[in-house]
């Protein structure tokens, strides 16, 4: 069997390069084509269209910005035409209407869909030990379950839209806890107390995550650079967060305002920098 890996940016060569490490019959395609070259020189079978990879892969994976992306590359007439018969596991971060607008198109054409995001960044792409939350059937699961566990721990949520509702969930933690930090960080440096001392007692409350640690020296040094998880990519989840929680009725104030402070860092340039880079925005401007 063939599998396919549509995009690979952060996630997808990293993914890439754990799946062809765990001897799955692998071949990848990337819009922007040098990007693919480094895989090919690792031995990995690449393809120069998404309707070549499409035809070329009994299942294919889908590692891609956003839904528009995924229109852009998948349906498009020529590899439409590619889909039946096929399945395709959909592993970006969406929101769970558009998946399931997704699995609509995509079933119309003969094709399997199941969505399988996850949590985790590149290191544990490298590893193989994200956390993959699969939105599907109990069959699609017992069929795809040997392949994910190649790149982490795979977990059944429900049926399409369930799975990217809580992965929304969980991004949303990550941008609301990464602010809140940002905020008392920045304050505690500006009022002269000793950073250590701050994050000795936060680590030995019940109020640390270890999230803190991991984005504090990037904070301390104001250094963004060699994303993971690059600011436009939370700002995309936050924006999704915000439009799935207003339709449930929630107040979603809190999140607003980070949205904005997502905004200002993009004004700021830092789109493309490590997400801690809200810090930027956050941190006090007085002189
Ligand atoms: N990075 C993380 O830690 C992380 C963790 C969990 C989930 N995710 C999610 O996983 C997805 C991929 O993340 P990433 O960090 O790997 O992103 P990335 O580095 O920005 O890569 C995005 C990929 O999408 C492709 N793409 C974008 N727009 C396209 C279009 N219109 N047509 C065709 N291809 C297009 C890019 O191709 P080019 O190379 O040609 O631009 C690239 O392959 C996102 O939904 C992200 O939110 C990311």
């Amino acid at each position: 069997m063939k599998i396919g890996l549509m995009g690979t940016g952060l996630m997808g060569q990293a993914m890439a390069r754990t799946l062809f490490a765990a001897d799955v019959s692998i071949m990848a395609y990337n819009r922007t084509l040098e990007k693919l070259d480094p895989l090919k020189q690792e031995g990995i079978e690449i393809a120069d269209s998404p309707s070549a990879l499409v035809s070329s892969c009994d299942c294919i994976i889908l590692m891609l910005a956003d839904a528009t992306a995924i229109k852009d590359v998948l349906l498009s007439s020529e590899t439409a035409k590619q889909l039946s018969g096929r399945t395709i596991i959909q592993m970006g971060t969406i929101a769970p209407r558009e998946s399931q607008q997704l699995q609509e198109q995509i079933t119309a054409q003969g094709c399997d869909y199941l969505e399988a995001p996850v949590l985790g960044s590149v290191p544990q792409a490298q590893s193989g030990s994200l956390q993959v939350m699969v939105g599907g059937t109990q069959q699609q699961f017992d069929q795809w379950q040997d392949l994910l566990s190649h790149l982490g721990k795979p977990f059944l949520v429900g049926a399409v839209g369930k799975a990217t509702t809580l992965k929304l969930a969980l991004n949303q933690l990550i941008v609301s806890l990464t602010g809140a930090f940002s905020l008392s960080l920045s304050f505690v440096q500006q009022e002269g107390v000793d950073v250590e001392t701050f994050m000795e007692v936060l680590r030995g409350s019940a109020l640390y995550a270890p999230t803190f640690d991991k984005k504090l020296k990037r904070m301390v040094n104001e250094d963004y650079s060699n994303p993971n998880f690059p600011t436009k990519h939370l700002l995309k989840d936050t924006r999704l967060f915000l439009e799935e929680a207003k339709s449930e009725g929630l107040t979603v104030s809190s999140l607003q305002g980070m949205e904005t402070v997502l905004e200002a860092a993009f004004d700021l340039g830092l789109a493309d920098e490590d997400y801690a880079a809200l810090f930027e925005v956050i941190k006090s401007h007085k002189n």
